[in-house]
C-alpha cells in the first residue's frame, strides 16, 4: 500500500468560509441502527470518510442489499436480505464502533457474533457495560476466539450504567429499541449523537424518550418501518475547525454546524481571547493576536468533550502563558503532545495532566500521527510552526475527517498531501 504524508507550510493565517461534513460518531451508530427496520432506509449527509468505508463493507458482507454514493453522501439500506448476524473478526477489528453492529444484530434477530473491538492508541476501551445492558435484557453472553456472542429473547428492563458511555448508551438503546415490553436507561450519555440516534429510532416508529438527557425510556416494537434520515453535522469536526482558525490568527466562518453543540469549547476559546460569534447554523471564529493560557478539564457531554482535547492542547502549546489539561475520559490522549516537543513545545505529562508552558514559536518538523484527533492535532500544530511539517500515517485523520487537508487549503492553508519514495 502506497504511503503519504501531508506536507504544510505554517504560520499561514486561515481566512474564509468553510463546511461541516456529516457527524462522523453519528454515522457509525445509525448506519448499524437501520438493521433494525424490517424495511429499506435511506441515510443522508453522510461524511466521506474511510469508518463509513467500512461499515458498508460490513453491511454487504452479511448480506444487507446497500446502494452507496459517497459522493452524494448518501446510501440506501435494505436490510432484508441480511442472511446471518456474524461479523467476521478481519470485518470489525477494522474499526472498533463496529460494536454497534452487536446492538443492532440482537435487537433485530436476537443473536450477534461480532469480533472482540481492540483498545487502540487512546487508552484501554473495554465494552463491560455494552455487555451489561444485552445481558439485563435477556442475551446470553459468550466470548470465544476474539468473538463475543449475544443470544436471547429481549425483555424490556432497567440499565444503570456504571459510568457514563456514549458506546454503551447508544449500543443498549439499539437492542432495546426491538424488546418486548419498556427499558430505561440510567445514568445515559447525552451526547448530541445519542439524540441522532433516537431520532433515527424514532423516525423508523421506535418511542425512545428522554435522550439527552441522563434518563432514556424505551418503549419495544415488535416492527420498525422504513425512514429517510439525514444525520446531523459533525461536532468535533466543527471543533478542529474552530481550533484551526483561532489557532492561526485567522478569521473563519464556518457553515452548516449546530453552535449549541459546541458551548464547552465556545466558552474556552472566549476565555483564551478569541472571538467567537453564533449565528444560527454558522460559527465564525477570529482573533488577530496571541491567545491567552487556560486550565481545561475533559468530561462526558455538555463538558468539554474529549475528543478536542488533542487539538486544543495543540494550540495551548503558543498560549501566553502555563496551561493544564485534564484528560478525565481515556487513560492515554497525550501521545500527540511527545510529537509537538519535537516541534519545541514545552510539555510535562504527570498521569492525566498535561501542563503545558506556552512558547512563542514552534518550528516545523516530520511528525507522525498515532490516532484520529492527535493526527488532527500536529496538523494545527503545523499550521501553526514555522516552517515545514510532515504528517506521517495521515490515514488515521481521514478515518474521521473528511478531507481534511482539502478544506484548510480553501481556507489558505499551504499544506498537500504526498506520496512518500
Ligand atoms: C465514543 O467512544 C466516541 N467514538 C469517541 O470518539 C469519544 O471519545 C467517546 O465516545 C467519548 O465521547 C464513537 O462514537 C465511535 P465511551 P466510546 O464508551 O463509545 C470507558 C473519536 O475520536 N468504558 O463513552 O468508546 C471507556 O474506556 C472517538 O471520534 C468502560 O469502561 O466511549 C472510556 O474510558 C475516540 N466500559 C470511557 O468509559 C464500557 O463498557 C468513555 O467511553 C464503555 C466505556
Amino acid at each position: 500500500m502506497d504511503c503519504y504524508r501531508l506536507s504544510l507550510r505554517g504560520e499561514v493565517p486561515l481566512h474564509g468560509e468553510t463546511y461541516v461534513s456529516g457527524g462522523k460518531n453519528t454515522s457509525l451508530a445509525v448506519i448499524p441502527a437501520v438493521l433494525l427496520s424490517d424495511e429499506p432506509c435511506t441515510i443522508e449527509n453522510l461524511p466521506d470518510i474511510e469508518d463509513v468505508h467500512v461499515l458498508y463493507r460490513i453491511l454487504l458482507r452479511i448480506g444487507a442489499k446497500v446502494d452507496y454514493t459517497p459522493e452524494e453522501k448518501k446510501m440506501v439500506i435494505d436490510p432484508r436480505t441480511v442472511h446471518t448476524t456474524v461479523v467476521p473478526f478481519a470485518f470489525s477489528q477494522q474499526m472498533r464502533a463496529s460494536y454497534y453492529m452487536m446492538g443492532a444484530l440482537f435487537g433485530r434477530y436476537g443473536e450477534a457474533e461480532v469480533g472482540y473491538p481492540g483498545g487502540c492508541d487512546i487508552g484501554s476501551r473495554p465494552i463491560d457495560q455494552h455487555i451489561k445492558g444485552f445481558s439485563l435484557l435477556g442475551g446470553e453472553i459468550t466470548d470465544e476466539n476474539g468473538m463475543i456472542k449475544v443470544k436471547g429473547s429481549l425483555f424490556g428492563t432497567v440499565v444503570n450504567f456504571d459510568m457514563i458511555t456514549v458506546g454503551g448508551t447508544i449500543n443498549v438503546m439499539l437492542a432495546a429499541s426491538r424488546a418486548q415490553g419498556n427499558t430505561i436507561l440510567m445514568n445515559a450519555a447525552k451526547e448530541p449523537h445519542v439524540v441522532d440516534v433516537a431520532n433515527l429510532l424514532n423516525s423508523m416508529g421506535a418511542s425512545i424518550r428522554g435522550a439527552g438527557t441522563d434518563t432514556i425510556r424505551i418503549r419495544g416494537a415488535s416492527h420498525l418501518h422504513g425512514t429517510t434520515y439525514t444525520v446531523i453535522p459533525d461536532q468535533i469536526e466543527t471543533g478542529t475547525l474552530m481550533i484551526a482558525a483561532a489557532a492561526t490568527r485567522g478569521d473563519v466562518l464556518i457553515r452548516g454546524c449546530i453552535p449549541t453543540h459546541m458551548e464547552a469549547l465556545t466558552a474556552k476559546l472566549l476565555e483564551m481571547g478569541v472571538f467567537v460569534n453564533n449565528q444560527d447554523d454558522m460559527i465564525r471564529v477570529r482573533i488577530n493576536k496571541g491567545h491567552r493560557a487556560i486550565k481545561l478539564s475533559t468530561q462526558e457531554y455538555p463538558g468539554f468533550p474529549t475528543d478536542l482535547q488533542q487539538p486544543m492542547s495543540a494550540m495551548l502549546t503558543r498560549a501566553g502563558g502555563h496551561s493544564e489539561v485534564i484528560e478525565n475520559i481515556f487513560d492515554s490522549r497525550f501521545k500527540h503532545l511527545d510529537e509537538m516537543r519535537r516541534m519545541g513545545a514545552k510539555v510535562t505529562i504527570s498521569g492525566k495532566t498535561a501542563y503545558i508552558e506556552g512558547v512563542p514559536e514552534l518550528r516545523g518538523a516530520p511528525v507522525t500521527a498515532t490516532d484520529l484527533r492527535g493526527g488532527a492535532a500536529l496538523v494545527i500544530a503545523g499550521l501553526m510552526a514555522k516552517g515545514i511539517t510532515e504528517v506521517y500515517s495521515p490515514e488515521f485523520i481521514d478515518r474521521g475527517y473528511e478531507h481534511l487537508e482539502r478544506k484548510l487549503a480553501a481556507l489558505g492553508a499551504d499544506m498537500r498531501r504526498e506520496k512518500v519514495e
